[in-house]
């Protein structure tokens, strides 16, 4: 399974691997990357939201898989395409959806969020460090101009901005965007998802790009759940979790990947595999 098509880089190298008789399901929930699949009948593609692994699954008569890749967040297609408006580099709508069948986008989130929300958005999603500021901000000035391009959003809040501006403006990029897309949302259900559907003995690999989807991955494989332990120090979940890390630190790039490909800067890869019943 590739949960994340994208480019479909990685299925090609997993196609590359596999048999005959093997299968290889894609999923990607942006229609667009239905125009890198590869001619070959042992792939299914599935344009839905991995949150639904399992049900779709399912309806391809698959009940249980040998191995789970998923490379989180905006493909570089999505990212360097001005319409789509994940980039801070072009002007375009204020878009966001990696699903452009889905009805929620940052004009909306900007134009609709109470100002508690949009803070708590700012502070979490993108730790920006006056989320407080943009979020009053937000609200001051939405009232008199509708906040639809980007360009229009970056010239109304600029006098706010703390810091390097490319940074910042990154950063509360990002916040809209897992907010849009429901990321982390999205990750917890498919990581919840994955016990069940892994074979004994099957691994799962997850690619992150920053520290809140990397929490979640890492806490779910050491110990089934999302807690913190320091949060929960009655959970006993040795007993229910049934995967085992197979990398104890994550995987990083090494300098002439990064060199290669400046966007893998932040990855981290993790792996766990199912345990087998004795
Ligand atoms: C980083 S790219 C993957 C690149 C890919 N590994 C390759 O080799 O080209 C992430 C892709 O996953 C998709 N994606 C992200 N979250 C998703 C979700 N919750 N459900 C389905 N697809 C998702 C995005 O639309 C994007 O195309």
């Amino acid at each position: 399974m590739d949960c994340t098509f994208g480019g479909g880089g990685h299925s090609k190298a997993i196609l590359g691997l596999l048999s005959a008789k093997g299968k290889l399901v894609a999923f990607d929930q942006d229609d667009d990357a239905r125009k890198n699949l590869p001619d070959d009948e042992r792939i299914i593609f599935v344009q839905q939201n991995f949150r639904h692994l399992q049900r779709f699954l399912r309806l391809h008569n698959i009940t249980a898989v040998d191995g789970i890749l998923a490379d989180l967040g905006v493909s570089s297609h999505q990212f360097d395409e001005a319409a789509r408006g994940f980039s801070t580099r072009y002007n375009s709508e204020m878009d966001m959806r990696m699903d452009q069948r889905q009805t929620l986008t940052a004009f909306e989130v900007l134009n609709s969020y109470t100002e508690q929300r949009l803070h708590k958005i700012f502070e979490q999603y993108g730790e920006v460090t006056n989320a407080k500021t943009i979020a009053k901000k937000i609200v001051e000035v939405r009232s008199s101009s509708s906040l639809k391009t980007i360009d229009g959003f970056k010239n109304a809040i600029r006098e706010i901005v703390k810091g390097n501006p490319n940074k910042y403006f990154a950063q509360v990029f990002q916040a809209l965007r897992i907010e849009v897309n429901d990321e982390l949302g999205a990750l917890k259900e498919m990581l919840q998802q994955i016990p069940s559907l892994l074979k004994p003995g099957g691994r799962v690999a997850i690619i992150t790009f920053h520290s809140l989807e990397d929490r979640l991955v890492k806490n779910f494989f050491r110990r089934g759940s999302f807690d913190e332990p320091e949060e929960n120090p009655f959970i006993n979940t040795e007993a229910v979790n049934e995967l085992k890390v197979i990398t104890k630190k994550p995987i990083l790039p090494n300098d002439e990947e990064m060199k290669r490909n400046p966007r893998s800067r932040s990855a981290k890869l993790r792996v766990a595999e199912k345990v087998m019943m004795s």
